[in-house]
């Protein structure tokens, strides 16, 4: 079935992908496309909507994005917000102009007239800004719809047209009634029906599967990760025992993490699922090493290694399955900023397994859409709901050299920080949270005897894309009993510390 689309033109903003979630949150496909896209490319695409997004430019600059005015003739409603509400302006004959004031931040803006963009939202309300130029005059044919105290042409719009300009960011959650505004012109103006449902999604995307999949061999390399997890279920509803999942186990896992592939994949879906259990090979292959990105060099190569003799064993196939979702989507193509850290992902899987083709099940999807796919498929909450984790598993939270006995002291006090972090209502709201082990020994005293052992880490972030990260303000009680569970009940573990760094100038991981 072809979901209704509505057309996200990317002008360079730092919401973009927001905009795009939004948007989907209100059951409406949407795409993400750059903003030169041709008016037959877009004709072809058939959208119920556009929305242009905001961006950095001026548009009087003539090195700026602009549109062909020929989109406006398309007869398909235009939403522009910020960059694209004066685009919009500036292309149909009205005047941009550098604000006196520029507006940052919170703005309370009142409508003036209304609209089917106002629709069941109050006379006044609060709005997010973040311009220099506005809008000065509207192109003919147009309406200014509101206003805030400084910026006169807040919302504007040709209501036969069904074309509108919005100053402010409805996408952000600071815009109190910014998703109802969405809704508005995706339901109101564009006539959206509302059949972007995961339901949906699975029931298309099982069939469209069963077609390409029937009778062909299929591999998959799963990883314990959400997206893997879930690329893997959708593949295995529609073509069963044709799938093959290959899971890495480099004993590098939290605790109780790889019976837990086990028990939901193998054993409670039926999937064939083969678990080579390298761990021992990984530790041998680290064993002396304490640089990080050395440690993350090898745990990568030999991930490769213990992968392709697996892969060899099954021979070729005609599927190689990734779990790629929409977010690698858009950022392939951009340029990669400096390598930090050298991440370790299936991404170089594809060199060592004899296949035909790539199948990404997940492409078109935003992860917290792949959640809600793993939750309609029946995976359990643990799986789905699995914070980020490195490739390099624990290696990279133990400093120094990785050995059994500290492994094993990591798992005993990240599983103890994991448990109270739940009691505590708070997996929720917090990004990432584990434990690190130090490569520092302080003495203690336990029991009238003197000790001498290991430091433990607590990190616990707040974040939203993980560019950038705060320190999460876990409770002191919390953070209290987690500090005296793991020094009763763990060995080898005397002090407890929190770390208080954001990032930058830290990274989420120690390593
Ligand atoms: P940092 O430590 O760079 O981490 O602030 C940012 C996010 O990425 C995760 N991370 C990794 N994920 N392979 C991955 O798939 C890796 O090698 C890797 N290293 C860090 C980290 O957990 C955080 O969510």
């Amino acid at each position: 079935m072809q979901h209704q689309r509505v057309l996200v033109l990317d002008f360079g903003g730092q919401y973009n992908q927001l905009i795009a979630r939004r948007v989907r949150d209100l059951k409406v496909y949407c795409d993400l496309k750059p903003c030169d896209m041709t008016v037959e490319e877009i004709k072809a695409y058939d959208p119920i909507g556009i929305i242009f997004t905001g961006g950095p430019n001026s548009v009087y600059d003539p090195a700026s994005p602009h549109v062909d005015a020929a989109i406006f003739s398309l007869g398909v409603p235009v939403l522009g917000i910020c960059y694209g509400c004066q685009l919009i302006a500036h292309t149909l004959g009205g005047k941009v102009e550098h604000a006196e004031q520029s507006e940052y931040g919170k703005r309370t803006f009142s409508f003036v007239q209304d609209s089917p963009l106002s629709r069941d939202i109050p006379k006044t309300s609060v709005c997010w800004m973040s311009h220099t130029d506005h809008v000065t005059q509207v192109p003919q044919g147009f309406a200014v719809l509101a206003s805030t105290q400084s910026c006169p042409v807040t919302v504007y719009g040709d209501v036969q047209r069904r074309i509108y300009g919005v100053q402010f960011h409805p996408e952000v959650v600071h815009s109190e009634y910014g998703n109802a505004l969405l809704k508005n012109f995706l339901y109101g103006v564009c006539g959206a029906k509302g059949d972007w449902t995961m339901a949906n999604f699975v029931a298309d995307e099982v069939a469209a599967l069963k077609t390409k999949l029937a009778g062909k061999k299929v591999l998959c390399a799963m990883s314990g990760g959400v997206d893997s997890a879930v690329a893997a279920t959708l593949v295995h509803r529609a073509v069963g025992d044709g799938l093959i999942c290959v899971f890495v186990d480099h004993g590098l896992l939290r605790k109780g993490e790889s019976e837990e592939v086990m028990a939901v994949f193998r054993d409670r879906l039926g999937m064939n699922l083969i678990r080579a259990d390298a761990a021992d090979r990984f530790l041998q292959k680290l064993a002396g090493v304490s640089e990080p990105e050395q440690k993350r060099k090898i745990i990568g190569a030999e991930f490769i290694k213990v992968f392709e003799a697996e892969a060899k064993k099954i021979g070729a196939v005609d599927f190689l399955v990734q779990g790629t979702i929409y977010p690698d989507v858009i950022e392939s193509g951009k340029d990669k900023s400096a390598v930090i850290k050298s991440h370790h992902n299936v991404g170089g899987l594809p060199s060592v397994v004899d296949f035909k083709e790539i199948v990404e099940p997940l492409r078109d999807l935003f992860k917290d859409e792949v959640r809600r796919v793993g939750t309609e498929l029946g995976l359990p909450d643990p799986v789905v709901q699995r914070q980020p984790f490195p490739g390099p598993g624990l290696a990279i939270r133990i400093m120094g050299e990785v050995t059994r006995e500290k492994l094993e002291t990591l798992r005993d006090a990240d599983l103890i920080f994991r448990e109270e972090i739940a009691k505590a209502g708070l997996s929720g709201s917090v990004w990432q949270y584990f434990a690190v082990i130090t490569n520092s020994k302080t003495v203690g005293v336990q029991g009238d005897f003197r000790t001498y052992e290991n430091v433990i880490a607590l990190r616990a972030v707040t974040s939203v894309d993980a560019m950038t990260a705060d320190w999460a303000r876990i409770p002191y009680d919390v953070l209290e009993t987690v500090s005296n569970r793991i020094t009763n009940e763990v060995p080898h573990a005397n002090r407890i510390v929190y770390d208080i760094t954001s990032k930058p100038p830290a990274t989420i991981e120690w390593e």
